[in-house]
């Protein structure tokens, strides 16, 4: 078990296993956009999936724009859950296909409000590709429409999910041990 910063480091999804999974991905998405896809990386949690993803959409013949937007949550895990826009992006949406993509979905308000926002600004469409998907928790009607995994209800980290501001720059997920499972 990797240990890292004086904690053992339980891996569910290596390194490889994603890596592979990004590939089928990519394929997935090329098969649905030809060509003026906008990408927007929701920040900061999926800088490294998005990093992996769009070389990977590369490899399947896709050229995207690139975009980042930084959200947060206030009130995560409350009922309030109340998401504000941080970090803008610059690009005009309207009349744009777009692509967001996200590391987790968990509740869907994140993902919900910030769709809402690009649709609001006139895009064509707003799909959504997240890495990992927590089923078990959503509070929205949202799904994801390209899911790399299915993921348990635990906390997880690496592959630019966080703690505290640690652990992103593992290269593969994982949850902490001892962490509650
Ligand atoms: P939600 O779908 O609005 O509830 O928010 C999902 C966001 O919460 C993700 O984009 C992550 O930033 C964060 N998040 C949810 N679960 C985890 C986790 O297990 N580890 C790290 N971040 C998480
Ligand atoms: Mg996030």
């Amino acid at each position: 078990m990797p240990i890292v910063r004086d904690k053992k480091i339980e891996v569910l999804f290596p390194a490889e296993a994603i890596a592979l999974r990004n590939r089928e991905l990519a394929g997935e998405i090329a098969g649905r956009y030809f060509e003026g896809l906008l990408v927007v990386s929701v920040l900061k949690g999926s800088f490294i999936f998005a990093a992996d993803l769009i070389r990977a959409m590369h490899g399947a013949g896709l050229a995207p724009e690139i975009e980042f937007i930084l959200v947060s949550s206030y009130g995560a895990g409350t009922t309030s859950g109340e998401v504000k826009v941080l970090r803008d992006i610059d690009a005009p949406v309207a009349g744009r296909d777009v692509l967001l993509i996200d590391d987790i979905l968990e509740s869907g308000k994140t993902l919900k409000f910030t769709r809402e926002l690009l649709l609001n600004r006139g895009a064509r469409s707003v799909a959504i590709a997240v890495l990992l998907d927590k089923r078990g928790r959503r509070q929205t009607e949202l799904e994801a429409d390209f899911v790399g995994f299915d993921c348990p209800d635990r906390f997880v980290v690496g592959y630019g999910m966080d703690a505290g501001h640690f652990f992103r720059e593992l290269p593969f997920v994982g949850v902490i041990e001892g962490d509650a499972p």
